[in-house]
């Protein structure tokens, strides 16, 4: 069967069809794949039925992939984790334990790990349990909202570098070990430019990470808190995003380096259990 790229219609997403991902892709299948997750951002994948190595197999085809931190393999609720590489995403406790991250509150926009040096390039999220209503995942097109910011905020964060802060999690808990931060120039994480460019594609995109604690380096915390909520004001609007409703079977891949993302929240007496994997990436330029 050919493949077939159907986009979504908004500014970023793209189901792909005819490929079944328990099986390893040919050269020219992973080729035209990649095309389209360029060209997309975001590529679905719908009624898949992969287990874990299945999973590994196909991202890794992406790149070397991070491995869990502990963190993520002590909450498996006291199961091994069936391979280093797989992160679980639930809000199921198991033995007095969460089995995974995140739980079932909303998860703010965000890009992945942006408070590393070497962010992941890429996720790849893989649905085995799914609330009846919410949990649904938005993702936003970071080239669009570059390429449509107002020119004065252009101006004002070209050439800038963003902290992107280590301490909150995206459903805004403090991460173990963390202190809270009292001061948003002094917080714990990464430097990063504003604007990077994307090392496949070229593109010029914004680079924000997370609202929550971050400051512009070289303004004052006023000026930069200004700045940060026209940014993200600016990156929210409609017009640049995509809403999935997940179904059992969904995978869906997303490139870091040029889209955010959020999740809702949904009703915690409800099981969502996501299997998920990241890609490694580069420090962004
Ligand atoms: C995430 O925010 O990385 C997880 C998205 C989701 O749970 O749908």
């Amino acid at each position: 069967m050919a493949i077939e790229v159907i986009p979504t219609g908004a500014a970023l997403g793209a189901e792909v069809r005819g490929l079944d991902l328990s099986k390893p892709l040919t050269d020219a299948e992973f080729e035209a794949v990649q095309q389209a997750w360029y060209d997309h951002i975001v590529l679905l994948f719908r009624g898949q039925k992969i287990d874990d190595d299945d999973l590994v197999r196909f991202s890794a085809r992406f790149g070397e992939l991070d491995i869990a931190p502990a963190s993520a393999t002590d909450m498996a609720g006291g199961q091994a984790l069936s391979r280093p590489e797989i992160w679980i995403i639930s809000n199921v406790v198991e033995n007095g334990r969460p089995i995974g991250a995140l739980g079932d509150k909303e998860a703010e926009w965000h890009t992945d790990m942006s408070y590393v040096a070497e962010p992941p390039m890429a996720s790849v999220l893989y649905s085995l349990e799914i609330p009846d209503r919410g949990g649904d995942t938005s993702f936003a097109n970071m080239y669009k909202a570059l390429e449509e910011l107002p020119a004065d905020l252009r101006a004002a964060v070209e050439g800038r570098i963003c902290n992107h802060d280590a301490s909150m999690t995206s459903v805004g808990e403090l991460r173990a070990g963390a202190e809270a931060v009292v001061d948003v120039r002094t917080a714990p994480g990464a430097k990063h430019p504003v604007i990077r460019t994307h090392p496949a594609t070229g593109g010029k995109s914004l680079y924000l990470g997370r609202r929550l604690n971050a400051y512009l380096e070289g303004y004052s915390v006023e000026e930069s808190e200004r700045l940060l909520d026209r940014l993200w004001a600016h990156c929210a609007k409609p017009e640049f995003s995509w809403t999935h409703k997940w179904q059992v079977g969904d995978l869906l891949i997303w490139d870091n380096r040029c889209a955010i993302h959020r999740r809702d929240g949904f009703d915690g007496s409800q099981r969502r259990v996501m299997h998920r994997t990241q890609i490694k990436g580069r420090a962004p330029r």
